[in-house]
């Protein structure tokens, strides 16, 4: 991939997101959110890619799985006015067969082609597929770190902002009450992820959203994970209690372990 690649990829994508107009606001504030995160997701993977020493046509492969991740997600809002898989289509999936339709990809070398369309349809897997080839597996590695990084993002600033100003379909239309599911809970003691399928609340969601560092891979992603401040503004945002205060101690404990350890990916 060369310099060429990315600035057509940027212009495209730049292009494409403009194709979506809405005379709604909400509507609009929907899409800029997914814009805006494709961005930011972006800027993550190369700092997380620099940070793994990726140099080169390698890190402009990286940059644009960042930008292409989502892509999906326009035309999941344009048909079904919601960011749910479980209620539309799987939005990666959705995005690499855009990307496919679109014949966007085809001047790159096949294993680049290969290595973005399946970076593209697997990042939002609950878990990580066994994918063919140490650069597959790598790349995925990368955009599911930077994806995960940049959401802890979006839903800090959406728990943190009142209601009318919240981009409608982030929360999942999940209730913002006060309860949270034992279920949910007992996945961050178990250290696994909990599924989406599963949720029934805004707190259940949160508590997933924590869940998701025993997801996490590169040494840099847990630097800006602690920098950022993510863990401490979602923990300040859920209701208190004895067994919140226990989930919370523990994944402070495992990122503190994985900061110390810099664990190989
Ligand atoms: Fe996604």
């Amino acid at each position: 991939m060369t310099e060429k690649d990315i600035a057509s990829f940027k212009a495209w994508f730049k292009n494409y997101v403009g194709s979506f107009r809405f005379p709604d606001e909400k509507d609009r504030k929907n899409i800029a959110l997914k814009e805006e995160h494709t961005y930011n997701v972006c800027r993550n993977i190369v700092l997380i890619a620099k940070g793994s020493s990726l140099t080169g046509a390698k890190l402009l492969l990286a940059e644009s799985i960042g930008l292409f991740h989502d892509v999906g997600r326009f035309e999941q809002y344009r048909k079904y006015r919601t960011f749910r898989d479980s209620v539309s289509v799987n939005h990666a999936a959705f995005g690499a067969a855009i990307l496919d339709e679109e014949k966007l990809l085809e001047n790159l070398p096949e294993e680049e082609q290969d290595i973005i369309l399946s970076s593209v349809k697997f990042h939002n897997a609950l878990a990580m597929p066994a994918l063919q080839g140490s650069d597959a597996r790598l790349f995925l590695k990368l955009i599911r770190d930077a994806d995960k990084l940049d959401i802890w993002r979006v839903f800090v600033e959406y728990y943190e902002s009142p209601e009318e100003d919240r981009a409608s379909a982030a929360g999942l239309g999940l209730p913002d009450s006060p309860e949270y599911s034992d279920e949910v809970l007992a996945c961050v003691f178990e250290k696994r992820i909990a599924p989406l399928s599963i949720l029934r609340t805004l707190n259940d969601f949160k508590i997933t959203q924590l869940s998701w560092v025993y997801d996490l891979n590169f040494d840099e992603s847990f630097r800006l994970l602690r920098e950022r401040e993510y863990f401490e503004k979602i923990l300040a945002s859920l209701p208190e209690s004895d067994d919140i205060a226990r989930a919370s101690y523990l994944l402070r404990d495992y990122l503190e372990q994985r900061l110390r350890n810099k664990c190989p990916v």
